[in-house]
Order: C-alpha cells, then sequence, then structure tokens
C-alpha cells in the first residue's frame, strides 16, 4: 500500500492513538525500506500528527503522490478524450458515405413480379440479396464502418438472370475516409466472388448466389436512396415515361460536382426506352487517379486487379502500383490479362499504359484474348500508368503463383502468348494459343482416314470428303463440345460441322443454323480496283458498296444487314475520315456514277483493337442513318456472315470485287465494279511471305499475282461461294498488301470469322 513513516516498535504511548497504531502496525509490514531514512528525518523535524493533520501529512508523503497525480492526469484525459470524441470526432465522422451499384445474379429467371418493390416475390429476393451482400462487407476490412445495404430494384437485360441494382451506406469518421473509396468497396464485391477458372465463365458464387463479375458495378453517389426528388439530391431522380411517345426531360449539370449521378428510367410493360443525349460537355481532368495494393499470394490464391475506374474507361492520368508477394521462393507471379498483352518497351512510346515490373519497362497493347505475363521472382512490384491521350478501355487481371521451373502443367504446351494448352492442340489446325504459336514448325497434316487414330480437325466435317471411306464426313451433325472447330447453334449446344450455317439443311436440333439466312444470292446466279479483273455484271454483287468521302472514293464495304456495313478500320482512321457526316455509302451499283441509293451514315464503329501500326483488327461497321428500301433488292442484299467455324476449303471459289486501281501505276479508277478470283492461302503460307502476319488476318491471291486488289479496294469484300451453288459468305475485308499484283505477294484480308461475335453483337 502507501508510504508509512513509522518504524516497528516506533509506538505512540497515548490512549488516543491506540487505534492508528494498530492500523500503522499492519501498513507496516509493506513499508519500503528504502523509504525509512527520509522518513526518520521527517519524524524529527515535524510535530507527531494527530487525526486530520495526520492523514494530509500521510497523503503527501512521496509515493502517494505519485500515486494521486498518476490517478488526476488519468481522469483528466479520459474526461478529455470523451469531450473530444462526443464534439469533434463523432460530429464530424458519423457522415454518410453512399454508393450505388449494380451486378447480376446469373441462373435465376426474371419473373414480372420483381418490378413491383412491395409483391412478396421480391422482398423475398431483394431480403436474400441483402444478406449477401451485407455478409461480405461484414466480413471484410471495413466492417465496422459498414451500416447496410437496400435493394432498391430488380430489373433484367438481354443477358438474362436478374439485374440487382442496391444502395450502400458506411459511416465513416474523416480521418478514414480512404478506407472507403469507390474502387475499394467495389473491389471488395469483386473479390468475394468465387469463380471457377476452369469454365472460364465470368459467374462465381458468393455466399451461394451465382453472381455475374463482369457485371458488377459500384459508384460513390451523393444521397442512399432514389426517393429524393427535392434541392440537394438532383443528382439521384427517378422519372417513369409513363406514356408512350412523350418526351421526359432529364438534365444533369456537371457544376453537381465530381460524383456520379444516377438516374432511373422506368418505362411501360412492353415499351423500350429511347434515351437521346441532346448534348454534353467534356471536361479535362487533371486530378490523376491513384491505386495502391499489396497483395501476398498463397499457392493456389487467385485475385483479381483492375485499372481504375473498371469497367468504365480509364482516365487519361493515372497510377497504380500493386505489390505481390509469394510464399516460396520457387514461386513466382502470374498475371493472366484479360484483353490486353504486355511486351518489352521498344523505341515507341508507349501508347496504351505504361508498365514498370521489378524495374524493368513494359507497354501494354490491346488484344481480343487472353495473356499470360510471369514475373519469376517471388516478390514483385508492378507500377502502371495511365498513357493514352484520352480515356482508354479498361482492363482486368488475374493473378496467381506459380511454379517458376514448370510454368505450365504436365503435358501442356506453353504458348508466346504464356498461355498454356495440351499438348495434343499442338499443330491441329487451330489456333488454340491466339497468336497461332502453336501452329508454328508443323509438318502438313496427314490424313489417317483408317480410324486408328482420331482425324485431324482440319478434315472433320468440313464439307469435304477427305477419306475416301467418308470416315472425316460421317456424325456431323451429332452434338459436341463447343470449341473454335464446331459450330454453336442459338441453344448454346455444338455440332461437330463447321460450315452448318446457311447451308439449307437445318442441321441444329433448334433448326438456328437456317434462320437469318436472307443472304448471299446473287442476281443472276449464274457465273460469278482489282488488278487482273474483269467486269462485273449488275447485281453479281449486290452486297458491294463504294464509300465516298467528301464526294471521292476511298473505299467499299459490304452490306450485311438491313441497315449495317463492314468494312475495314484503316478507312477511319484518322480525324478528319472518323466523321459518319462526311461520308456517303453507295449502294446497288455496278458502275460508278449510277448507285442504285445512296445512304447516309449514323454511326462508324472501329474495332476497338484496331492497331493502325500492324494494321491487326482492321475491321469496321457503318450505320446507316435509314435502312435501305427493300424495294432495291434484288440489286442490293445482304452477304452472308460465316460462322466463326467456317472453314473454307479447296472447293470453296473466293472473288474480290472493288472499284479500285487495276495496277500499282494505274492513275484513274475504273468505272465499272472490277472482279478477280483468287485463292485463301493457308496461314503458315502467308506467314512465309510476310513473317508474322496475325491471327486476324488471312492471305489470298494466285501466284503468279496477276490477280489481286489494290488501293481503293480497301473495306470491299473478299466472297466465297460454298461448294455446289451454295451461298455467298463475307470471308475477308481488303486490307493491305505488299504492292499490287506482285509475284508471290498475296493480298492481305481482314479474317472475319475472328469478328463473327464483334459484328453480331453490334448489329443485333
Ligand atoms: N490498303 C489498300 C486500300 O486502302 C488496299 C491494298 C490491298 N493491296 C493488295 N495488294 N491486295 O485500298
Amino acid at each position: 500500500m502507501g508510504s508509512e513513516c513509522k518504524e516497528s516498535g516506533d509506538v505512540d504511548s497515548s490512549q488516543q492513538d491506540a487505534a492508528s497504531v494498530a492500523d500503522v502496525s499492519v501498513e507496516v509490514s509493506t513499508v519500503d525500506h528504502t523509504l525509512k531514512k527520509p522518513c526518520r528525518k521527517y519524524r524529527r523535524t515535524r510535530r507527531k500528527p494527530k487525526g486530520l493533520s495526520r492523514l494530509w501529512a500521510h497523503l503527501l508523503s512521496v509515493q502517494h503522490l505519485a500515486v494521486i497525480i498518476t490517478a488526476v492526469v488519468f481522469v483528466l484525459v479520459v474526461i478529455l478524450w470523451s469531450v473530444l470524441w462526443v464534439f469533434i470526432f463523432r460530429h464530424e465522422g458519423n457522415s454518410g458515405v453512399y454508393f450505388a451499384g449494380m451486378f447480376r445474379v446469373a441462373n435465376v429467371e426474371f419473373i414480372p413480379e420483381y418490378r413491383q418493390a412491395e409483391s412478396h416475390e421480391f422482398v423475398s429476393m431483394a431480403t436474400k440479396i441483402q444478406h449477401v451482400v451485407s455478409g461480405v462487407y461484414k466480413m471484410s476490412s471495413v466492417a465496422r464502418l459498414y451500416k447496410h445495404t437496400i435493394i432498391s430494384d430488380l430489373s433484367t437485360n438481354n443477358k438474362g438472370g436478374v439485374l440487382v441494382h442496391f444502395w450502400m451506406v458506411f459511416e465513416v469518421p474523416h480521418l478514414k475516409s480512404v478506407a472507403v473509396c469507390e474502387e475499394c468497396v467495389g473491389i471488395i464485391l469483386r473479390d468475394s466472388v468465387h469463380t471457377n477458372l476452369k469454365n472460364r465463365s465470368s459467374v462465381g458464387y458468393i455466399l451461394g448466389l451465382p453472381v455475374d463479375i463482369d457485371s458488377i458495378l459500384v459508384n460513390a453517389v451523393q444521397r442512399s436512396d432514389y426517393s429524393f426528388n427535392a434541392a440537394g439530391s438532383q443528382c439521384i431522380d427517378k422519372l417513369y415515361a409513363s406514356l408512350p411517345v412523350v418526351k421526359v426531360p432529364l438534365n444533369i449539370f456537371s457544376s453537381w460536382g465530381g460524383v456520379r449521378c444516377h438516374v432511373k428510367l422506368t418505362a411501360m410493360p412492353g415499351f423500350l426506352i429511347r434515351l437521346t443525349v441532346a448534348s454534353f460537355q467534356i471536361e479535362p481532368s487533371d486530378s490523376a487517379s491513384v491505386c495502391v495494393s499489396h497483395i501476398a499470394s498463397q499457392p493456389h490464391v487467385t485475385g483479381q486487379i483492375y485499372s481504375p475506374f473498371h469497367p468504365s474507361l480509364m482516365p487519361p492520368h493515372c497510377f497504380c502500383t500493386w505489390i505481390f508477394q509469394t510464399p516460396d521462393a520457387a514461386l513466382g507471379v502470374a498475371l493472366l490479362l484479360h484483353n490486353y498483352v504486355l511486351k518489352p518497351k521498344d523505341m515507341k512510346g508507349c501508347e496504351h499504359g505504361w508498365w514498370r515490373v521489378n524495374e524493368v519497362i513494359f507497354c501494354g497493347t490491346y488484344v481480343g484474348h487472353e495473356s499470360v505475363f510471369r514475373i519469376a521472382e517471388r516478390s514483385a512490384e508492378v507500377e502502371f500508368r495511365c498513357t493514352s491521350q484520352s480515356a482508354a478501355q479498361p482492363f482486368r487481371a488475374s493473378y496467381s503463383s506459380y511454379n517458376i521451373s514448370q510454368p505450365c502443367p504436365e503435358n501442356h504446351f506453353l504458348c508466346s502468348t504464356g498461355l498454356c494448352v495440351d499438348k495434343s492442340r499442338r499443330c491441329d489446325g487451330l489456333d488454340d494459343c491466339q497468336d497461332e504459336s502453336d501452329e508454328v514448325f508443323c509438318s502438313r497434316p496427314n490424313k489417317k482416314c483408317d480410324g486408328s487414330s482420331p482425324l485431324h480437325p482440319l478434315f472433320v466435317c468440313n464439307g469435304e470428303m477427305d477419306c475416301a471411306n467418308g470416315l472425316d464426313e460421317t456424325n456431323c451433325t451429332q452434338e459436341t463440345s463447343c470449341s473454335a472447330v464446331s459450330y454453336r447453334c442459338r441453344s448454346g449446344s455444338c455440332i461437330r460441322k463447321k460450315n452448318a450455317r446457311c447451308d439449307d439443311v437445318a442441321d441444329c436440333q433448334d433448326g438456328s443454323d437456317e434462320h437469318d439466312c436472307a443472304c448471299g444470292l446473287p442476281v443472276p446466279p449464274g457465273s460469278p480496283r482489282i488488278v487482273g479483273g474483269t467486269d462485273s455484271e449488275e447485281g453479281e454483287w449486290p452486297w458491294q458498296v463504294s464509300l465516298h468521302f467528301s464526294g471521292h472514293l476511298i473505299c467499299g464495304a459490304s452490306v450485311v444487314s438491313s441497315d449495317w456495313l463492314v468494312s475495314a478500320a484503316h478507312c477511319f482512321g484518322k480525324d478528319r475520315l472518323s466523321d459518319p457526316r462526311r461520308w456517303r455509302a453507295h449502294l446497288g451499283a455496278s458502275t460508278q456514277g449510277s448507285p442504285g441509293h445512296v445512304a447516309e451514315i449514323q454511326r462508324i464503329v472501329v474495332h476497338e483493337y484496331y492497331d493502325p501500326q500492324t494494321l491487326d483488327y482492321d475491321v469496321a461497321l457503318l450505320r446507316l442513318k435509314r435502312a435501305w428500301p427493300a424495294s432495291l433488292g434484288p440489286l442490293v442484299a445482304p452477304v452472308c456472315l460465316p460462322g466463326a467455324s467456317h472453314a473454307v476449303t479447296a472447293r470453296h471459289r473466293c472473288w474480290v470485287t472493288g472499284w479500285g486501281h487495276r495496277s500499282e501505276e494505274d492513275k484513274s479508277l475504273p468505272s465499272v465494279l472490277q472482279k478477280a478470283q483468287v485463292s485463301v492461302m493457308s496461314q503458315t503460307e502467308c506467314k512465309k511471305t510476310y513473317g508474322p502476319v496475325s491471327p486476324h488476318m488471312l492471305c489470298a491471291g494466285v501466284p503468279s499475282g496477276e490477280r489481286d486488289a489494290c488501293r481503293g479496294d480497301s473495306g470491299g469484300p473478299l466472297s466465297c461461294r460454298a461448294p455446289g451453288r451454295g451461298r455467298w459468305f463475307l470471308i475477308g475485308i481488303v486490307s493491305w498488301g505488299a504492292g499490287c499484283g506482285r509475284p508471290h505477294l498475296p493480298g492481305v484480308y481482314a479474317r472475319v470469322t475472328k469478328f463473327t461475335s464483334w459484328i453480331y453483337d453490334h448489329i443485333s
């Protein structure tokens, strides 16, 4: 206990003090011997204290004093902290931070009852989803700040399933506001989706709920719900288009600040919403977006990294750092990039993202396929900077650790794209690696028709009898696993017949291979700026279009539907050329100057991965302002789009057509549409001539070079006719070549089968 200034044996004789003496004797047993000296001194200089004054003196003793001061300071600190908490931090920190977002729940059928928030069906579905979202945030690093989530709407889109719209609130002290940044909150939700990398689907599970990871969108917003239309909540609105055709004004002003605005538009059942943007103002943004994260990767643990604002476009300025650490020196870091590749930096600057990976510089490029970038080190510091002049495509990557000494699993082949493909896929005639690196140095496929080993995929069900016993063309409508060599029916199932589309035989169980087949039929259906070509007859190529910029014939194009044309991206590459108002499409012509129809262009869609340097992805779509009049048929008619598996065989007849120059030296353009028959070459042959030709290109020509496309033919069709007077398919788009009509230098075309789904995504 406290200090005591009496020693044992120092007993007062007076009666009064008897009690104290008894007390003292107890306390004395704990006296610190070090205090004996000062105590004696004290005893000598002062009168013996009595009663209160004795207690006072007792308290004033040195040890007591220290304890009292400590206690007082402690109490003061507690009071001060409570006052600060009540008046400053609590007051400041209780500001709500709101987010609105959405995601798609797959494998759930949308029912009309979900449109009514009061319905039993809505409530039970919303409660279930709310539970899941809350579960995610309550288990996250921001659990203490998370308040609640409200499911505001359930809707649907053409991807199926149910689109869930929600908003949520965090209660955040200002000091911690960075912890609930828009990106962080989105990443928490995305990271909680457990996807199965094997089936390559974007649908994974959050606590048993099937969620499409690509659909997750989270935005910071000003308010937490859609029910306020009054001042102070301009940025969140609910608008009903309750009468068809009547316009509902929607005004959003940039002065409302940097947050995203959420407006919910609702139309009557059975009606679509047309949103017309009358004007919008683009503001330059100087503020750089910054993201930093530390990722310790366990073996087999994977996760995702995203470009800033994913899935929205990336800003022109941004800076991200990811630091990876694997648990073992034998494991490196692998990044599976979904639409992007990293290449060592060359003399040119990086236009689509600058990367520094452990002090080595790389440039990013967009591609239409996956690639794997491996860092053969245990820890990796990856720095990324946005380098586009304007907003750029977003990217996403999955990370994992990998075995440095054996990057691919056993029996797998390592592609130059970093992907691993089964060894059996090497030299099977298919581009499994996405850059054809599995198809180089391959000997000619030999036809083993005795059934002893699986037939080379090139020969299977291509409509050509390659084996004398017909083995390659049996059971072709049999369902098979979906791949680049099988035809995908609308139902989603696949059959072995490669060229099932529009061959006048219903091959799919649902007959979908013969739907929308009003295409590829010329008039007359007889014989079928081109080098070595001949004049075409009227109506022979009814899909052929000439494109005129400010009155000058620049390129060709092909009609693929009543209001869409397919052409080459390089026709619209330069600034002025990208303005649709200055272009006119001449349809239904065989002689220049007398078109059946002149159409205005509403929109030009250049492929997002078009590379003007390499001419990779040289494809563009043009939407007409108005559909061409049906009365123009049969002089105007669409060409058939090939299925992605479509194979051009030796029995196909391919022609290139256009009003381009007839030779390299030609000074004038022909007035009659020219046609020339050419042969599609194997990719191996094509590469022998031109070196690294992309998988999105194909070569066609004749060895002597006497028949070829030339300047002015670009964007026009390479049309191939299915054997046996079948329909005409658009197989190539005139793209480039070394000169025109030179021997052993074929023309190079954009390979349309690689763009089939891209085209359908835009035109349907
Ligand atoms: N780039 C050319 C154009 O703009 C087409 C060249 C095709 N050349 C060839 N030899 N096939 O019209």
